[in-house]
């Protein structure tokens, strides 16, 4: 079953460095378990990493896109191969202007003078360089200023974040003007700000133009990925923007912090924070990644999956194509398997009647009034039903594995 998205749309080029998924909400949603198998997009590969540090039997990453493939790859051996310090710089998670002390002592150590980040960076490359794939390693080789410069500002998604950074914000509101937000209000400090500072014509009218369907479809990601869903992009996101200015906290939102500074901040998305380091690299042999679409995927499996992350993969579908996805991802499913993914724009969801797959409603909806990654109208988790009868033999835990 071929993916609708590989016909229409060119896959060579990085589109997200980084995952724009809120991954304390997938893990709450997924509650991974040492014995599970998990398949994840790959995507900016932070939130497949994020997975690994629950310890599961096996993680599956996949994407269709070589570079996203490339990137998480990328990723991986900077955890393998790299320090703490280390790997966030290779990434430039951080200010480039507050380097952290570790890496600025071992950089005086080991050259005896003051590098330019740029080439710390290719150093730190040319230690995770050596085990990475062919492709890979042809993929960074050939994008020496994507490493300069920190991976995480690579992506085409990114890199229309910081236009919006540098020349769209600029026009409406001065970093004195959001700055107090990013230090930490009172929910109604944060009203009172929106409302009388932040607000207004010429925000609402530019914000309007920065994202709309037109604009960010080209500019930051691909018209396909838009095709499906009738609301207003633009409403859309604007309305979820002021809530994530105001009902969530933007001192405690790493995905706001990236997006108004250009780096993380206060706070880190899980996969990068330093508590999650050690966890992450010891699991890292129980992860594997493929090329390939999430349908052809499938097709060649035939090991029972216990939890999936995908993303928002759904939304490059038609209803038609996620219907049939949806019961083959039921027939590669364990017992008991989750799943969770987001609908940005349109309706991907799954009835409360559906056969193969239940929506945890109570629970989504939860978690999506915390989804910091605030640019989803829904979160959903499903769950496949518990047997009424078991099938088979009833001590056979994937007597439901590839039913017809
Ligand atoms: C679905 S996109 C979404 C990114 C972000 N959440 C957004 O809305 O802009 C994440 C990743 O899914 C991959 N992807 C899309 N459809 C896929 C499919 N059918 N099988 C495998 N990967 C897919 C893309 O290449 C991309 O790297």
């Amino acid at each position: 079953m071929p993916s609708e998205i590989e016909r229409h749309t060119r896959f060579d080029h990085l589109r997200y460095a980084q995952c724009w998924e809120d991954a304390d909400i997938l893990l709450a949603a997924l509650a991974v378990q040492p014995h599970h198998t998990c398949l994840s997009i790959a995507s900016g590969g932070e939130n497949t990493l994020a997975l690994l540090s629950r310890g599961p039997q096996r993680v599956m990453a996949v994407d269709l896109s070589p570079a996203q493939i490339a990137c998480l790859e990328l990723k991986v051996e900077a955890f393998r191969c790299l320090s703490y310090p280390e790997m966030l710089t290779l990434l430039g998670a951080r200010n480039p202007e507050v380097r952290s002390q570790e890496v600025r002592s071992q950089e005086v150590r080991s050259q005896g003078s003051q590098r330019t980040l740029g080439s710390l960076r290719s150093q730190f490359y040319q230690r995770c360089r050596q085990d990475l794939s062919p492709q890979a390693r042809e993929f960074w080789d050939g994008r020496p200023g994507a490493i300069a410069q920190g991976i995480l500002h690579s992506g085409k998604f990114e890199r229309y974040l910081a236009l919006f950074r540098r020349w769209v914000l600029p026009l409406v509101h001065s970093s004195a003007t959001w700055q107090p937000i990013l230090k930490g209000l009172s929910p109604t400090e944060r009203e009172d700000w929106y409302a009388n500072q932040w607000d207004g014509w010429r925000w609402q009218w530019l914000f309007r133009a920065f994202f709309s369907r037109f604009t960010l479809g080209r500019l930051g990601t691909d018209p396909e990925f838009l095709r499906y869903g009738d609301q207003s992009l633009a409403d859309h996101l604007l309305g979820r923007t002021r809530y994530a200015l105001t009902t969530l906290d933007p001192a405690q939102n790493p995905y706001l912090q990236w997006i108004v500074l250009g780096h993380y901040d206060t706070v880190l998305p899980y996969a990068l924070r330093p508590e999650n380091f050690d966890a992450i690299r010891q699991n890292l042999d129980r992860l594997e990644w493929h090329t390939t679409s999430l349908e052809d995927f499938l097709a060649q499996n035939d090991h029972p999956i216990d939890r999936f992350n995908l993303s928002n993969v759904f939304e490059y579908m038609s209803e038609s194509h996620f219907q049939t996805v949806l019961n083959t991802l039921h027939q590669h499913a364990a017992p008991r398997a989750k799943m969770a993914f987001w609908n940005r724009l349109s309706d991907r969801t799954c009835a409360a009647n559906n056969p193969h797959w239940q929506p945890l409603v109570g629970l989504a909806a939860q978690l999506h009034q915390r989804d910091q990654v605030f640019f989803y109208k829904r979160f959903m988790v499903v769950q496949t039903p518990a047997p009424l009868a078991p099938e088979g033999d009833p001590s056979n835990p994937t007597s439901s594995f590839l039913r017809p």
